[in-house]
């Protein structure tokens, strides 16, 4: 159990117009710290005001990517109350992040503690409208002042919140997605299943490709022979052909999302054929051919459940559903979105109070 200090702010900002959020513009009056010391382990928790952080410029953060980061979500009831979903996928997640960096690792009571007092400090920016939620970003960086590769011995591990809307500009309107087939995501061995800030800056050439192109997001195929579809920049992805629904397995290369096996939970719940197996894009464009591409789409805490309504993979572009959001994303939405903000019962014991 964390001994969290608390410092209240004495200039608490104005929030936000919650009609115009967006996504990742706005941050709370806090901030939660805490410092870790080979030897010494995690100490100094404490909840501050929301400011900058002072890091020598030598620190291996800025030269060498060690750190880790996690995305969840607090949503706003319609009795005035908050929840977190799953929040403890998030903490054995930072958990597995970490060993593959080498940076130290949290207990999973302990980052939970830390997101709920912090939450809890800001209860009031947990956004009342209807599709926005508190954004909630851990993360941890090493601090030590090194130039030489290797484990550092001081880090932070801190957490900001951000009042969010929609992830995508479209809302639930289906995005378009450009298959990449040059660049490349992750590799057996590497680190595509980390939630590390390194996959995502390797990422944007892609994905600036993908908006010269006027595509919203890439869709990776595998680093090895660039025939198997794995992910979305933000999002896990899947496929609805012919009645089955495929996703790509999370053998290393695919970041093994909280929505992704809350869907697959779901959607095995309700009878659907789920297959975590190798979907090759060929077989993905031939379907499209044959008529039987029924629904694509995109899962993710940020973006929630978005479905796809075009592929383009080399010159050839696949429609999926004329453009409209299928019957299965749909009930996938109403379901997750309804056990997020309470306005479903949570049979699935998902959810955990703030
Ligand atoms: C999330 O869905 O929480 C993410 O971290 C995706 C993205 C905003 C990086």
């Amino acid at each position: 159990m964390l001994n969290i200090q608390y410092e209240h702010t004495t200039q608490p900002k104005q929030k936000p117009d919650e009609s115009s959020l967006g996504f990742g513009k706005y941050y709370t009056d806090h901030m939660f710290l805490m410092e870790h010391t080979e030897g010494v382990g995690w100490h100094d928790a404490r909840i501050v005001p929301y400011q900058p952080i002072a890091l020598d410029p030598a620190a291996m953060v800025l030269h060498y990517a060690m750190e880790s980061f996690e995305g969840m979500k607090a949503y706003r009831l319609p009795d005035g109350s908050i929840q977190l979903f799953r929040p403890e996928k998030n903490a054995e997640r930072m958990q597995n992040t970490n060993r593959r960096m080498c940076l130290p690792e949290l207990p999973t009571e302990d980052f939970v503690q830390a997101v709920k007092a912090l939450v809890q400090m800001d209860a009031d920016w947990v956004p009342h409208a209807q599709g926005t939620s508190l954004y909630i970003r851990p993360f941890v960086i090493a601090t030590e002042p090194h130039l030489g590769v290797r484990m550092a011995q001081t880090h932070k591990f801190i957490i900001i919140c951000s009042p969010v809307g929609a992830y995508y500009s479209t809302g639930i309107d289906p995005v378009k997605i450009f298959v990449e087939d040059e660049y490349t995501r992750a590799c057996p061995g590497g680190t595509g299943f980390t939630k590390c800030g390194g996959n995502y800056a390797a990422s944007l050439i892609s994905q600036v490709k993908a908006h010269e192109l006027g595509y919203e997001q890439t869709l990776w195929l595998d680093g090895v022979s660039h025939r198997y579809v794995e992910e979305v920049g933000s999002m896990n992805c899947f496929f609805k052909i012919d009645g089955t629904i495929y996703t790509a397995p999370c053998t290393g290369t695919v970041l093994p999302g909280v929505t992704r096996m809350s869907c697959i939970e779901l959607l095995k719940r309700w009878g659907f054929s789920v297959c975590e197996q190798p979907l090759a894009i060929a077989d993905v464009m031939k379907a499209s051919r044959d008529g039987k591409l029924e629904e694509v789409f995109g899962t993710g805490t940020a973006a929630v459940i978005s479905p796809v309504g075009e592929l383009r993979y080399e010159n050839e572009i696949a429609k999926i559903n004329e453009g409209k959001i299928g019957a299965v994303t749909q009930r996938l939405y109403d379901t997750i979105t309804g056990i997020q903000w309470g306005t479903l019962p949570d049979d699935m014991g998902w959810t955990t109070p703030v």
